[in-house]
């Protein structure tokens, strides 16, 4: 009963009448009292009023399997959906679980990442409370090449999830960064398997990282000119559960188009790529190179003019004028 009288309070900012809620559910008042009464010891905080009734003021800040599960429904992959209090690298174990044949949609969710790991082999701070550290396993038919526009998708989908969850979209830094006010939000780290024969991939393992609830003063001092939150966008604490769940929906989408699709999520990259029309650096080994972005291709390059016209740029460290602390 809890949980169905958790997702009527979720649909609504507004108050709902005990004697509605009994009728919608079809239970006694005093059973949909109990229900209210077990959520709040769980860390639900719920208003009541005389002659109005019920409302969520907050939803609890825990990440937990249950909410996920429940918000996602009969979603084809919420049985694979798994949520953790703590892990070194939800990319660790998802690559674990997929080397050891774990079919796609498998979805590792943790609390927080005592090694989280960013792009460049650098590290990705996941402390507890305050993000969501997210890997999925995906199982495209497909050569690397074929899923050269793979992270834009990813980040694609995430604008898409955080604008469901919060009401805010983000932009993406090129490749794979959520952004702003020219701070980063999330980022996102692939990586793929091969099958070495075919040279087909075995498995993809996406993860993304989002900061949610952090302050400025969360961040280490290296890292305040940069990192921002969703909670620090948008001022209000983010519902992780269901930050979680938009997430999960939009991956799966993802998965049923990531090939056939490609051009309309390049298209929709495009649209939400900040980095476009700005003055960029681009690092590769020791050298470094200045530039204006002028578009991203199809395949998820950045076109950069050097001063010679439109040049590819497929991999190496890109700052954007303007983001990140960037002047
Ligand atoms: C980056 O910005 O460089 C990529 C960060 C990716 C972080 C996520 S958090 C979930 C998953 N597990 C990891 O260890 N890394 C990714």
């Amino acid at each position: 009963m809890k949980e169905e009288v958790l997702a009527l309070l979720r649909q609504t900012d507004d108050y709902l009448s005990g004697q509605d809620m009994s009728a919608r559910l079809g239970v006694s008042r005093a059973a949909v009292w109990k229900a209210v009464e077990a959520l709040r010891k769980e860390g639900y905080v719920i208003d009541s009023a005389p002659n109005r009734g019920y409302r969520l003021a907050a939803a609890t800040g825990r990440l937990s399997q249950r909410e996920v599960l429940g918000l996602l429904g009969n979603h084809p992959w919420a049985p694979m959906v798994q949520v953790l209090d703590s892990v070194d690298s939800t990319n660790n174990l998802a690559k674990t679980l997929a080397a050891q044949g774990a079919p796609a949609g498998t979805v590792v969710i943790a609390d927080c990442q005592t090694g989280g790991r960013g792009r460049l082999g650098r590290s990705f701070l996941s402390p507890a409370g305050d993000g969501i550290y997210l890997s999925v396993i995906l199982r495209p038919r497909a050569t690397p090449p074929e899923l050269m526009h793979l992270t834009c998708a990813v980040a694609e989908v995430m604008c898409d999830a955080v604008e469901n969850a919060t009401g805010l979209r983000p932009g993406i830094k090129w490749t794979n960064d959520l952004v702003w006010g020219g701070r980063k939000l999330a980022g996102i780290l692939t990586e793929l398997s091969l099958e070495a024969e075919l040279g087909h991939v075995q498995y993809a393992v996406v993860g993304i990282g989002v900061n949610c609830q952090q302050e400025l003063s969360s961040f280490p001092p290296e890292l305040q000119d940069m990192a921002g939150s969703l909670k620090m966008a948008t001022g209000k604490t983010v519902d992780r559960n269901r930050l979680a769940a938009e997430m999960v929906r939009g991956l799966y989408r993802l998965d049923g188009s990531l090939v056939t699709g490609r051009l309309a999520w390049m298209k929709a990259y495009r649209k939400d790529c900040v980095t476009l029309g700005r003055a960029v650096a681009v690092r590769k080994a020791d050298e470094a190179r200045w530039g204006q972005a002028l578009d991203v291709d199809d395949w998820g390059a950045l076109l950069v003019d050097f001063g010679q016209g439109p040049e590819a740029v497929r991999s190496g460290e890109v700052s954007v004028r303007g983001l990140y602390g960037y002047v």
